[in-house]
């Protein structure tokens, strides 16, 4: 089909508007500013090394990780983005020590909507021209209409997500989303400034063959995951599995979605909580996964069933394809230690 007779990401969100009961087309809205802010983004990425926007600011985020200018960039235009057109009543984001509240000049904070976000994924690769990512939540919030948004708008476990999705900066701009009905992928025509529908309605394929991990932790890795990883080296029937980790956790699952495969960032003996966190990476990726047929899980329970405790926790995380994370759950509860990293 050629690129301009697909549908576009505009279309396809106003069609799927009616699933929504009572919809007053707000999350429609939202969405649109996501992808406008994504779109500005995207273009950025794409001068990187040529505009002065590698590298980093010389700050470190709550989390103590270094900020890299697009971290700052990044997190600036989502916020920004969002703030101006009044569409949600708060965000939290990684980069942020505070979830900002937002007031709506006309409706006071009458937007039933908040976003958590990881404005910037992966953002050690941007330096070295290695795809990176956004990666976005949406909820409703809990509080009552009206009142300023509270803790516990943000603090919800991820089965009360409408909405989640991720975009990928790679060799072409794409976002992936679901709203609980199933995953679709859109691409971006740059010189249109549009997003076609390129992957409609994802699935991980029946078996996965690749593992992505950070295996230079490995001798710091629980028991279990050990021999999971030892399992998928094993030369028996179709293994040897491959091995892929390119250090963006959207990009690492982007390829197992399509290819078929596990990501897994256990607990180590220097991060006993693992070091991916739980409301602006976790969740979402896990809301994608379940749609597209995989499991999500920290080894012993559903990713989405975790109750938050504080905005920037952090969890173990074992996603992708169902027949490899059982695997991976199997051997993490024969050995018995998958929560404790081993010396
Ligand atoms: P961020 O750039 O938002 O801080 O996230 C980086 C995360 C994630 O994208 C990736 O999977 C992981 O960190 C890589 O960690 P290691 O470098 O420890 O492998
Ligand atoms: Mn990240
Ligand atoms: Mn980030």
């Amino acid at each position: 089909m050629k690129s301009n007779t697909r549908k576009t990401l505009d279309e396809f969100i106003i069609e799927k508007q009616e699933d929504f009961q009572y919809s007053t087309g707000e999350l429609s809205r939202l969405l649109n500013s996501i992808l406008l802010a994504a779109r500005v983004v995207s273009y950025k990425v794409n001068k990187a090394g040529l505009v002065d926007i590698t590298g980093s600011v010389g700050v470190v985020n709550v989390q103590g990780e270094e900020q890299k200018k697009l971290d700052v960039y990044a997190n600036d235009v989502f916020i920004q983005t969002l703030v101006n057109r009044e569409i949600v009543c708060g965000i939290a984001s990684e980069e942020n020590d505070n979830f900002i509240t937002i007031q709506g000049f006309d409706n006071g904070h009458n937007n039933k909507y908040v976003v958590l976000m990881d404005p910037l994924d992966g953002s050690s690769n941007i330096d070295v021209n290695v795809s990176v990512g956004t990666v976005f939540s949406i909820y409703h919030r809990v509080s009552p209409l009206g009142s300023p948004v509270t803790m516990e708008d943000f603090l919800q476990p991820g089965i009360n997500q409408v909405a989640a999705g991720y975009i990928l900066y790679g060799t072409s701009t794409m976002i992936v989303y679901t709203t609980g009905k199933g995953v679709n992928g859109f691409t971006l025509n740059p010189a249109i400034g549009s997003f076609y529908l390129s992957h409609p309605n994802m699935k991980y394929p029946e078996r996965g063959s690749i593992y992505s991990v950070n295996e230079g932790n490995y001798v710091h890795f629980p028991q279990g995951v050990k021999n999971f990883i030892k399992y998928c080296q094993e030369e028996k029937d179709d293994r040897p599995y491959s091995s892929r980790y390119i250090g963006s956790l959207v990009s690492d699952c982007h390829r197992n979605l399509i290819k078929g495969g596990i990501f897994f960032y256990p607990p180590t003996t220097k991060a006993p909580k693992g070091k991916l966190r739980l409301l602006y990476e976790c969740n979402p990726m896990a809301f994608i996964t379940e749609q597209a047929g995989g499991i999500a899980t920290d080894g012993f329970k559903r990713t989405l069933e975790i109750q938050p405790t504080e905005l920037h926790e952090r969890t173990a995380f074992y996603c992708g394809n169902s027949d490899m994370v059982k695997k991976m759950m199997e051997s993490i509860e024969k050995a018995g230690d998958g929560n404790t990293a081993r010396e």
